[in-house]
């Protein structure tokens, strides 16, 4: 048996027309133009990258960017100033600091100054504990999670009782992803560096959401014959016929769980696409609603 890949650059693609589709409307009807504020501290060279990739995919879908960068030796008292004075901007809608930010800055205090209305990474500690409660919704639903989920929508994958397992419980993807899955009534199990007899729990899983970053880790003979594998892992591993001599592998080994997953997203072009096509989306979103 040979897995269906979950095509995400495709699926972000859709996503992506679409929230070009309500800019244009927002401009049209309301001449409003969403704005989003991306706010970098430091010179972690992939968080450059990845709020390079961001602002350009906000341009091709006519949102307005705006770029802040602050030095690692910026103070707590600027960087939350800096969210401060974006919270009070008319042109900005959503902002979003990148992660992580360098070591000595309280990530909750800056995360916890961002405007509920602006908060499009869905990471203030309001946003999060209101996924974490029955019968509240958040603003925002942070984006990769959120990714995962349309994936799963998109492939027609029934989530009502089945057995999720997560694995990995950051704040960006793991936890949260556990939490939407909650919400979509499976039942979810989190493992993480603790859990006992991990490829047994894994081999329960219906729909497995591996979110550890270690290359390859999780085997074939893990996986239940026909589950859905959603492989959030980019990591960076040498290969000596690469022409940069190295390639971009997920959490899965995916030559081996190809031949027993039911469905799987490949690396890259799974859930990578996906993250950068929901932060659109919620920018959209927190621009209507300012309307
Ligand atoms: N660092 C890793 N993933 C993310 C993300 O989705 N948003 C932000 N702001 N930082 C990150």
């Amino acid at each position: 048996m040979t897995a269906t890949l979950i095509d995400g650059k495709a699926i972000a693609a859709k996503v992506r027309a679409e929230v070009a589709e309500g800019v244009e409307r927002l401009v049209a009807e309301r001449g409003i133009r969403p704005g989003l504020a991306a706010v970098l501290v430091g010179d972690n060279p992939a968080s450059h990258t990845y709020v390079r990739m961001k602002r350009k995919a906000c341009a091709e879908v006519g949102i307005e960017s705006f770029g802040f960068e602050l030095p690692a030796t910026a103070s707590q008292h600027e960087v939350e100033s800096l969210v401060r004075d974006l919270n009070a901007r008319d042109d900005v809608h959503g902002i979003l600091v990148q992660l992580p930010l360098p070591a000595g800055l309280d990530e909750e205090a800056v995360l916890s100054a961002v405007g509920l209305n602006k908060d499009v990474d869905g990471f203030h500690p309001m946003n999060m504990g209101r996924l974490a409660q029955k019968g509240r919704e958040p603003l925002f639903v942070p984006a990769t999670p959120a990714g995962c989920i349309r994936l799963l929508e998109e492939t027609g994958v029934k989530l009502s009782g089945a057995n999720a397992v997560v694995l990995g419980r950051s704040n960006i993807v793991g936890m949260p992803v556990a939490l939407l899955l909650v919400r979509q009534d499976a039942t979810v199990t989190i493992c993480h560096s603790r859990t006992k007899n991990l490829p047994d729990v894994v081999r329960s899983a219906d729909v497995l959401i591996a979110a550890v970053g270690r290359a390859q880790m999780v085997k074939g003979d893990w996986i239940k014959p026909g589950a859905v594998v959603i492989d959030v892992g980019t990591n960076r591993v040498d290969d000596p016929s690469a022409k940069s001599g190295s390639r971009l592998v997920g959490d899965v080994d995916f030559d081996q769980a190809v031949g027993v997953a039911g469905a799987i997203t490949p690396v890259p072009g799974g859930v990578g696409p996906m993250t950068i096509a929901m932060l659109l989306q919620n920018t959209l979103r927190a621009a209507q609603n300012s309307a």
